[in-house]
C-alpha cells in the first residue's frame, strides 16, 4: 500500500518489501545517520541494521527519549556530533523513532547546512499515524509547544507496522487519540470502526485509512493557511494543557492532552449549539473511557488562555479554534474566549 504526499511518498507494510533496499542502493554513496532514543535504540534499531547490509556501517545519533527533550539543548548537541562527523548534504539521516524522534532529527537535518535529507521510519502508532508524515518538523520551547521548527519534507516514510509489537501499552492510546480525531474532522465510518475496537487491537488497515485522511487534507493545503487548519482539532486546548504540565516539569502525553483537548473543544461546540448532545456523548465516552480523568484547571484558565494565545494558528489576539459541528464534520477559525474555558473547566 503506498500514498502520495506533497513531494515524497509513504509506504506501508515490511520493510524489507518497500523501496527502502532501492533508495539505500540509490543512496549508496551518502553517509546514513541513524537518529533513535533509548526505546527504539533498544527495541527497532537491531532489525533495521541487520536487514539492510548498507547500513552496518551507518552512525547512530542516540538522542535521550521524552518529550522534556524535544528542545534546542538537544539539537544543539546533535548539530555538534554531525559537524564532528563533518555530515554534509550528500549525506542521509534516517529518523527511526516515535514522534520526538521524527519531529526533533527533521528539524535538525533540516537545520544543518540549510538541509539534509531525511527518511522518517516511524515506530510508535502515533508517529506511524500523525507526527511522521505531513511534512512539520520542529521542537518545543519552555511551555510552548513546537514554537521553533519548519515545514520540511522527508524523503520518504516508511510504516512498518510490526515496529509496534514492542510499544508499550500506554503508549497505543496516544496514537489511538490521533485516529479519533481523523474520525471527528472528516469520517464518521472511520470513527465507528475505531470506537468498537481496543487500541491495542489497531491493525495496519486502519492506520492507513487514518494516513489517508491526513495526507488529503495536508496535500490541499501543505502550509496550513486553511483547511489544514482542522488537523488541529483537539491540539489549541491540548498544547496548551501540554505547556502547562512541561513548565512545571511535568509530563503529560501528547496523545492523553489531545484526548482531553479534543473533550474540552466539544464542550464548547456544545455550549454554543454547535453539537448535538448525542454526539457530544459519543465522544465523551469514548474520551472517558479511554484516557484518565482531565485535571482540574478552575483555578488556572487563566494561565491556560495565556498560553493558547501563543498558539501558531493565532496571527492576532484572538484565539482560533476547531470546533466540531458532528461526528465528521469540523469548522476552523472559531473563536472562543476565556470565559469559554471557565464555563468548560
Ligand atoms: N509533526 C507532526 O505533524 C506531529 C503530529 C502529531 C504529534 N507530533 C509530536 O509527536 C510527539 C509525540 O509522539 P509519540 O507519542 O510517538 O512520542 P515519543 O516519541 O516520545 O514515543 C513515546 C514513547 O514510546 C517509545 N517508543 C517508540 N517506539 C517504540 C517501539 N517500537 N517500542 C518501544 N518503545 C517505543 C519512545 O521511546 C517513547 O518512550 C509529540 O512531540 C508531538 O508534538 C507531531
Amino acid at each position: 500500500m503506498k500514498l502520495t504526499s506533497t513531494s515524497y511518498d509513504i509506504e506501508f507494510g515490511a520493510l524489507e518489501k518497500s523501496s527502502f533496499s532501492k533508495i539505500l542502493e540509490q543512496y549508496k554513496s551518502f553517509r546514513k545517520i541513524i537518529m533513535v532514543d533509548e526505546n527504539t535504540h533498544e527495541f527497532c534499531l537491531e532489525f533495521l541494521i541487520t536487514q539492510f547490509d548498507e547500513l552496518t556501517d551507518a552512525e547512530i545519533i542516540l538522542l535521550p527519549a521524552g518529550e522534556e527533550n524535544k528542545v534546542m539543548e538537544v539539537c544543539f548537541q546533535v548539530w555538534q556530533a554531525l559537524s564532528e562527523y563533518k555530515i554534509s548534504r550528500s549525506d542521509l539521516v534516517i529518523n527511526l523513532g516515535g514522534g520526538v524522534v521524527t519531529d526533533m532529527g527533521g528539524f535538525i537535518a533540516s537545520i544543518f547546512k540549510r538541509g539534509v535529507k531525511f527518511i522518517n521510519i516511524p515506530t510508535s502508532l502515533l508517529s506511524m499515524v500523525d507526527a511522521s508524515v505531513g511534512g512539520k518538523t520542529g521542537i518545543d520551547l519552555g511551555a510552548y509547544k513546537n514554537q521553533l521548527g519548519v515545514f520540511s519534507d522527508p524523503l520518504v516514510v516508511y510504516i512498518d507496522h510490526r515496529f509496534l509489537s514492542t510499544l508499550p501499552k500506554q503508549e497505543w492510546v496516544n496514537g489511538y487519540a490521533e485516529m479519533l480525531k481523523h474520525g471527528i474532522i472528516r469520517s464518521e465510518k472511520h470513527w465507528n470502526k475505531l470506537i468498537k475496537i481496543q487500541p491495542e487491537e489497531i491493525n495496519l488497515e486502519l492506520i492507513f485509512e487514518s494516513v489517508s485522511i491526513k495526507n488529503e487534507i495536508v496535500l490541499k493545503d501543505p502550509k496550513e493557511s486553511g483547511e489544514r487548519k482542522l488537523l488541529n482539532f483537539g491540539h489549541t486546548i491540548g498544547h496548551a494543557i501540554e505547556g502547562y504540565f512541561l513548565e512545571k516539569g511535568e509530563n503529560v502525553p501528547h496523545g492523553t492532552a489531545v484526548a482531553w483537548g479534543m473533550l474540552l473543544e466539544s464542550k464548547i461546540a456544545l455550549n454554543k449549539n454547535m453539537l448535538s448532545q448525542n454526539d457530544f456523548s459519543s465522544i465523551s465516552k469514548v474520551i472517558n473511557t479511554n484516557f484518565p480523568p482531565i485535571p482540574n484547571f478552575k483555578n488556572d484558565s487563566d494561565i491556560i488562555f495565556e498560553i493558547m494565545l501563543q498558539d501558531k494558528k493565532n496571527s492576532t489576539n484572538l484565539i482560533k479554534c476547531v470546533l466540531p459541528t458532528k461526528i465528521g464534520s469540523v469548522n476552523y477559525d472559531e473563536i472562543i474566549q476565556q470565559e469559554d474555558l471557565v464555563l468548560i473547566f
